[in-house]
């Protein structure tokens, strides 16, 4: 697979890095190993994970997906092959939840026990925290780093002016500060508005920060669950409206002058785009691992990504902006 360098931490990853939100949970392990060694078998590095994942699920309590992916690198022997991100800031049993100082240094200690490891690659705040001051969050990641148990920071659904300011204070102590951003992103756009509770999509304003600053970013749930091409799973409501009836039309043209399929033009647009936008693909099948990982093959040419990118923006006309 394809390698890239995660902005200005340097850390060099898979373009694509592979999702376990509910890996050794809603997935059994034995599955959960399987699709492990695919995505590694196919030269895949990059692990995203988490410490309350999948606490949400009936008869679980968290931490089911690290664990799973220690035992695997376990098994494996290839702990030093794996770029492993995780996150905290959410609560689950046995966290209160938040990126106090004491928080941050306690979960990343039981992080690193799930995952039976001695450092975390990356390691997200996975919310914010606007009850703690962004001196001692900063200062307690920085910590880590300094202390050798995280090599780099990332932000994963905040806003871009705490990300900024976060990093701004980090400069000035000569902390580390956030070098990668997680948000959510798709190829349609959501409506002016759309809630997704704590989650928050990629905007522009994020992909100038990250182009100027050299911070990586990372989108998730890019594929909607599979509803672009599954017609048990629906797009959303927060993206219904007359732009993803647009961008859909000309996504599907594109797929098909392409020769790929939807996910797989969706993918390659991601990571084609500027500021590139590297995709967490998720699947409890090996098909849809194979389906996702194969996109790293397409290259959509400059006139696709033109017509992609401009699909539903409005178009200027004798100084009136019309509606394409
Ligand atoms: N930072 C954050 O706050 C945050 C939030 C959400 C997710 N994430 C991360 O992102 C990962 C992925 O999130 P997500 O599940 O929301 O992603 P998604 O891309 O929207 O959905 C993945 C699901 O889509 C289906 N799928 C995958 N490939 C497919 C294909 N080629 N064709 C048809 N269907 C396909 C599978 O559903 P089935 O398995 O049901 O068949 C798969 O589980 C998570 O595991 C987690 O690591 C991070």
């Amino acid at each position: 697979m394809k390698k890239v360098k995660l902005g200005r931490s340097k850390i060099e990853v898979s373009a694509l890095a592979m999702g376990t939100d509910l890996i050794g949970s809603k997935i059994n392990q034995e599955t959960s190993f399987n699709l492990f060694d695919f995505f590694r078998d196919n030269g895949g590095t990059l692990v995203d994970t988490a410490n309350f994942y999948a606490s949400w699920l009936p008869g679980c309590k968290g931490g089911e997906s690290e664990t799973t992916l220690g035992q695997w690198m376990k098994e494996r022997k290839n702990r030093d092959e794996i770029v492993v991100s995780s996150k905290l800031a959410f609560d689950y049993p046995g966290c209160d939840g938040g990126l106090s100082a004491v928080e941050i240094q306690r979960e990343c200690e039981k992080s690193l026990k799930r995952l039976q490891t001695d450092r975390i690659d990356l390691y997200y705040a996975h919310r914010d925290d606007h009850e703690t001051p962004l001196e001692e969050i900063m200062e307690a990641f920085d910590g880590l780093v300094k202390a050798g148990k995280v090599r780099a920071i990332g932000a994963s659904n905040l806003f871009l002016w705490r990300i900024a300011e976060a990093n701004a204070i980090s400069r000035i102590h000569k902390w580390s500060g956030y070098s990668v951003v997680e948000q959510r992103y798709t190829y349609l756009r959501p409506r002016h508005g759309a809630d997704f509770g704590p989650q928050i999509f990629i905007s522009e304003e994020l992909k100038h920060y990250a182009r100027i600053y050299d911070v990586a970013l990372i989108g998730y749930s890019v594929l909607l669950q599979g509803a672009y091409t599954r017609s048990d799973r629906e797009v959303p409501t927060q993206f219904a409206g007359p732009d993803s009836d647009e961008r859909l039309r000309v996504l599907k043209a594109v797929a098909s002058e392409a020769g790929c399929s939807l996910s797989q033009a969706i993918i390659a647009w991601m990571r084609q785009s500027d500021p590139p936008i590297l995709p967490i693909i998720a699947g409890s099948k090996i098909e849809q691992l194979r389906e996702n990982i194969a996109a790293l093959d397409v290259t959509l040419s400059s006139d696709q990504m033109r017509l992609l990118d401009a699909a539903g923006n409005p178009v200027v006309k004798q100084g009136w902006i019309q509606p394409t």
